[in-house]
């Protein structure tokens, strides 16, 4: 679908539905007090401007369009970025939008490139709905206007680049939400690496895959250790944005792509077991933020990395006891098998290193605990380098996908010592998980600039939201795209 700015006049332009957003307050806004209908609607209450509430009218004198949409977007002085988000969201499932196949909405007091940005990102968000897996009516694919006009005070080039940066952010996280939600039958390793092939020949990155006799080659211990349970073969998939010089060294993205992790012999019990197909989150938005990357052509150069296997317990399956050889030399001992994405991590962090990164951010839906630490509400962060972590922060306010930073410190570097391995791939008594297992990470990271973001819990809804739908989110997509956007070199 298109979306098209206009500095015309939103009053006279033959529409199915106009959106006009208003501020809360009791007496009818200035901008809509000539319309009729609205003082008469201010007078019942029933309208205040609230944030969410709407109100239809019908065939107003002076209106060309056939219905008006009056939107309550909040207080005047909190309206965000996110808010035109939320709102677009909400009203992108209304039932005045889904029978309209054109619509405008009135953003002249509220042009700025991120709230234009923002607002198409919530009306693609909040429409997004996976159908393949559906069938009658419920697998007719989410309602979509041909037609949408953005009314602003002033069409300009810098208001042209958000409307294409807010269709190709929302994009980017509908594929890490379609990824991360596909059952794990539908996408194996090897399926989700010719998925990956694909996106990388439509949007313009390159990718290579390295297949089980690839992986043996790198003798990364870690992935093979943990995919040696299982039918599936693992692979990992590198894909390369070369905007930039061919001599700057470049940002390096890495995944935890786990398609099914059942524990593996320390089995997970089966409450909500199902909700482990998407264990691949991290890789998810990696491979959505790709896609902008290189769809927005960045004038940088970033690669992303993913590591892609199933945990399964089997007769061939890893178990704890064993010690595991890791890409970069280093021994782990097996405490729980369910510990896995560290393992795959840490394979894909040495890998990094043979690209000469400027930094390396990996982004893994990795510790149960962190559901204890900020839930659904924000993702922890643990890192080496302020700079960096500054960014990822910057980051993280403009998306509004909330992200808080954890310490690194040393007991939790320490409470991986092995006894009879170098490292333990679990710390006992399980305290402080969030941070051990970036301890454990941190000892295949080398003298670039580091962080980890930990998505578990962030990569699924529990509950409906404006422009997020209970299922998978695809957390991490906007993020790390709209990183990579605003880049700074840190070191
Ligand atoms: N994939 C899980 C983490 C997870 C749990 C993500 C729940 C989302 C929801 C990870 O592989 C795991 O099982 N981690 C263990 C580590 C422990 C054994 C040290 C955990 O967090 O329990
Ligand atoms: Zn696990
Ligand atoms: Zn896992």
């Amino acid at each position: 679908m298109s979306f098209t700015l206009s500095g015309g006049n939103p009053r006279t332009a033959s529409l199915d539905t106009l959106i006009i957003p208003v501020a809360q307050s009791t007496k009818v806004p200035a901008r809509i007090r000539d319309i009729d209908g609205t003082k008469l609607l201010y007078s019942t209450s029933e309208f205040t401007g609230k944030e969410g509430q709407t109100a239809v009218l019908y065939g107003a004198l002076g209106i060309k369009a056939k219905r008006m949409v009056l939107i309550g977007v909040g207080e005047a002085k909190a309206v965000s970025p996110d808010t035109w988000r939320r709102c677009l969201g909400r009203l992108s499932r209304h039932a005045a939008i889904t029978a309209s196949t054109s619509l405008g909405v009135d953003l002249s007091e509220a042009t700025t490139p991120e709230n234009i940005q923002a607002a198409i990102e919530g009306y693609l968000l909040g429409s997004y709905k996976l159908t393949a897996f559906r069938t009658g009516e419920a697998a007719t694919p989410p309602h979509r206007v041909d037609k949408a006009m953005l009314f602003v005070d002033k069409v300009s080039a810098s208001l042209k680049a958000a409307v294409d940066r807010g269709l190709i952010y929302a994009e980017a996280q509908n594929t890490a939400r379609e990824l991360a939600e596909t059952p794990s039958a539908d996408l194996t390793p090897k399926i989700y690496a010719q998925r990956v092939t694909k996106l990388g020949k439509a949007h313009g990155f390159t990718v290579k895959v390295l297949d089980e006799k690839a992986i043996a080659r790198e003798r990364m211990g870690g992935i093979l250790g943990v995919a040696q349970g299982s039918a599936e073969p693992p692979r990992v998939v590198v894909m390369q944005h070369r905007g930039g010089k061919p001599k700057d060294k470049p940002l390096v993205l890495i995944g935890k792509g786990v398609t099914f992790d059942t524990g593996g012999i320390s089995l997970k019990p089966a409450l909500n077991m199902h909700e482990m197909k998407q264990d691949m989150s991290g890789s998810a938005a990696v491979v959505g933020a790709m896609t902008a990357i290189a769809r927005l052509k960045l004038p940088r150069n970033v690669i992303g990395i993913i590591g892609t296997t199933e945990n399964a317990p089997s007769g061939t399956a890893y178990k704890p006891g064993d010690v595991l050889r890791m890409r970069s030399g280093k021994t782990v001992e097996i405490i729980n098998t369910d510990a896995e994405g560290r393992l795959v991590l840490a394979d894909c962090l040495d890998y990094a290193d043979g690209f000469a990164p400027q930094a390396v951010i990996d982004i893994a839906t990795l510790t149960g605990a962190a559901k204890f630490i900020l839930g659904t509400s924000g993702a922890p962060i643990i890192g080496t380098h302020s700079r960096l972590m500054d960014q990822i922060r910057d980051a993280a306010d403009r998306t509004s996908e909330r992200v808080w930073e954890l310490p690194l410190w040393d007991d939790f570097v320490k409470a991986m010592d092995g006894t009879v391995a170098d490292l333990v791939n679990s710390a006992s008594g399980g305290f402080a998980g969030t941070c051990t297992a970036a301890g454990f990470l941190s000892n295949f990271v080398k003298d670039w600039p580091w962080a980890h973001i930990d998505i578990a819990y962030m990569d699924m809804a529990f509950s409906d939201k404006p422009y997020q739908l209970k299922g998978g989110t695809g957390f991490g997509a906007r993020l790390l795209a709209d990183l990579a956007q605003h880049w700074s070199t840190v070191k």
